[in-house]
């Protein structure tokens, strides 16, 4: 039995989250260049992004690019733009045709022009689709988002357009980048490593978190769906106790 067929329809997370990870380490495996990992994990973004909308996946951010990535040698920085540039602008039409709105978190300001007028494009032109949002983050970091929400809402107390009394969890969600968007349920990250690399800290308070070996350009949807049966199976309590939740 596949884990497509052990997928219960009626307990699916509304949002997934991806950290995809391990395309460098798969590409020093057979021999290769780092960027020859990032271009075979371009095959795992479109089977993933397949394999979420196919089971009615709501929202599915992935992780393309931190902050800290800038920190990278220059030429695989340069490479991993030029690949994004490109695969935007090829991926647009499939998106449309399985009708996916991308969306973009991250400080995008940072990119390249031509990578951030690729992406605005292409979030313009998917706009109107309605099965599923494809979020990527770009140039993200989490601290980098929640230091801006709390700039953004300082300046607003200042400028007297709010009580700094009336800051609530909400208030903090309307700042950042995700703002519309409801927190994640299942958090999945591969290549092996147990980290959060400053991704969603905010929005993963309550994540399901799912860890697998597998590098990323290896990640297919049957590892997708092999995570949500195992986010499935675990009881999310929220911290009541397990009485509380049959009721
Ligand atoms: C993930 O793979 C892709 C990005 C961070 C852009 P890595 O490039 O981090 O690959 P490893 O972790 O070094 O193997
Ligand atoms: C996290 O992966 C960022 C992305 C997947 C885009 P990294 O490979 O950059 O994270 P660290 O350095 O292992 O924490
Ligand atoms: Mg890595």
């Amino acid at each position: 039995m596949s884990f497509k067929e052990k997928i219960n329809p009626g307990k699916l997370p509304l949002h997934v989250a991806v950290i995809m990870d391990g395309n460098g380490r798969w590409a020093k495996q057979k021999g290769k260049i780092r960027v020859f990992g990032h271009q075979n994990g371009v095959k795992a973004v479109r089977d993933t992004v397949e394999g979420a909308a196919e089971i009615g996946i709501k929202f599915l951010t992935m992780y393309a690019f931190s902050t800290e990535n800038w920190n990278r040698p220059r030429y695989e920085v340069d490479a991993l733009m030029e690949l994004l540039v490109s695969t935007i602008s090829k991926e647009k039409e499939t998106l449309n045709k399985n009708n996916i709105r991308l969306l973009a978190i991250g400080d995008l300001n940072s990119l390249p022009g031509k990578c951030h007028q690729e992406l605005q494009e292409a979030i313009r032109d998917t706009s109107a689709n309605t099965r599923m949002s494809l979020v990527l983050a770009l140039s993200y970091s989490s601290k980098w988002e929640l230091m801006n929400a709390m700039k953004q809402i300082a300046t607003k107390i200042e400028k007297h357009e709010m009580e700094a009394s009336s800051v609530n969890e909400q208030t903090i969600a309307e700042h950042l980048c995700t703002k519309g968007i409801p927190d994640p349920e299942l958090l999945i990250r591969t290549s092996g490593e147990y980290r959060i690399s400053n991704f969603l800290l905010w929005q993963i308070a309550y994540a399901e978190l799912y860890f697998t070996d597998k590098l990323w350009p290896d990640f297919r949807r049957e590892d997708l769906y092999e995570a949500i049966v195992s986010y499935q199976q675990r009881e999310r309590r929220f911290g009541m106790v397990s009485e509380q939740l049959s009721k």
